[in-house]
């Protein structure tokens, strides 16, 4: 590409965002604008932390109109499964609303969208599921997301989604996936319940921010299915973790999904086949053992700093 990139990052805070500004921050030249709900230093004049909550559309659109964005990356989404199963209206205006008025911004301002969904999207019925499955959301949250997807696939902008499932990778202190869960329950001795007939495919931070500069890169279209190399339940994702990180096993107590009584359905078997993202952008994904050594090299580097 000859013309330096422009890129906008929406939901600054969330986990797959901080993979994605360490990425353009160590490997291109490109300009980021990172938008979030609270602004953050850096020491890179080409990446610009701006505080705008994400729902502040007439804010967003000033700054659109004045950066240009050639490309906009949603990340921002009510993520809490639960929490949308009773916190409708909200779920709603994040997840659906908010990406219709994203859409319609990215027309006005001519950017290519590149926007984040889920597996959840899916029933868990016969997962790992290819792009040409039918979606059938069993929660709010999937219905929200399924929404918002189609909000973007109709647009007439160029637009690009990406569902992933079971993002795990290096957080900061206010971030919590789900090693980083069993690694702080570990170190206070709790007890886990953790769930063995829930499977996906968990998937690396760092791999979805590579998808992503090949999606920017090879200006790509429409959906793909971004997930990690292991298909796994929960409980085997669990024992993984303890393996790389030493952890004690006999902390984990293996429960079903039922058990748990939880306000929203799980998809069962969930997960993602990778097959189009592999071959088209040309990841090769991780398997949880490589992305888990990786992600422990990397916590073992920011401690000696
Ligand atoms: N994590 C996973 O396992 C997973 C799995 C499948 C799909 N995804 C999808 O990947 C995307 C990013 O996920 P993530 O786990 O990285 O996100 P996350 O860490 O939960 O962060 C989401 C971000 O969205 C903004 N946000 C928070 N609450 C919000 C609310 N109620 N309404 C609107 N925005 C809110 C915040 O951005 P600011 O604070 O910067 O304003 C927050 O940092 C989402 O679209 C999600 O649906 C994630």
């Amino acid at each position: 590409m000859d013309k330096l990139l422009n890129i906008a990052l929406i939901g600054g805070n969330s986990k797959i965002a901080s993979a994605i500004i360490r990425l353009i921050e160590k490997e291109t030249d490109w300009k980021l604008h990172v938008y979030s709900s609270s602004l953050k230093k850096t020491g890179n004049d080409r990446i610009i932390h701006k505080s705008v909550h994400y729902s502040d559309i007439k804010l967003l659109k000033e700054d659109f109109l004045e950066s240009r964005p050639d490309f906009i990356i949603n990340t921002a989404a009510m993520t809490n499964v639960d929490a949308c199963e009773d916190l409708r209206q909200e779920a709603w205006s994040a997840n659906v609303t908010f990406i219709e008025q994203l859409a319609r911004l990215s027309l006005i301002v001519e950017s290519h969208l590149i926007h984040f969904s889920t597996d959840y999207v899916f029933d868990g019925i016969k997962g790992p599921y290819s792009e040409q499955d039918h979606p059938n959301p069993i929660s709010y949250y999937g219905k929200t997301k399924l929404a918002g997807e189609n909000a973007v696939l109709k647009s007439h902008v160029n637009n690009t989604v990406l569902r992933t499932n079971v993002v795990y990778g290096l957080t900061n202190e206010h971030q919590q996936d789900f090693v980083q869960w069993v690694i702080n329950n570990n170190e206070s001795n709790t007890t886990m319940n953790i769930v063995d007939d829930q499977y996906s495919n968990p998937t690396l931070t760092d791999d979805l921010a590579l998808s992503v500069k090949r999606v920017i890169e090879k200006k790509r279209c429409g959906v793909y299915h971004i997930g990690g190399n292991t298909y796994c339940s929960r409980l085997e994702f669990a024992q993984q973790i303890a393996k790389i990180f030493h952890l004690d096993e006999n902390l984990f107590n293996p429960v079903k999904t039922d058990s748990l009584h939880q306000k929203a359905q799980r998809p069962l078997r969930g997960g993602l086949v990778n097959l189009k993202a592999h071959t088209d952008l040309n990841v090769q994904f991780c398997t949880i053992q490589e992305g888990l050594v990786r992600l422990r090299h990397q916590m073992h580097a920011i401690h000696q700093e």
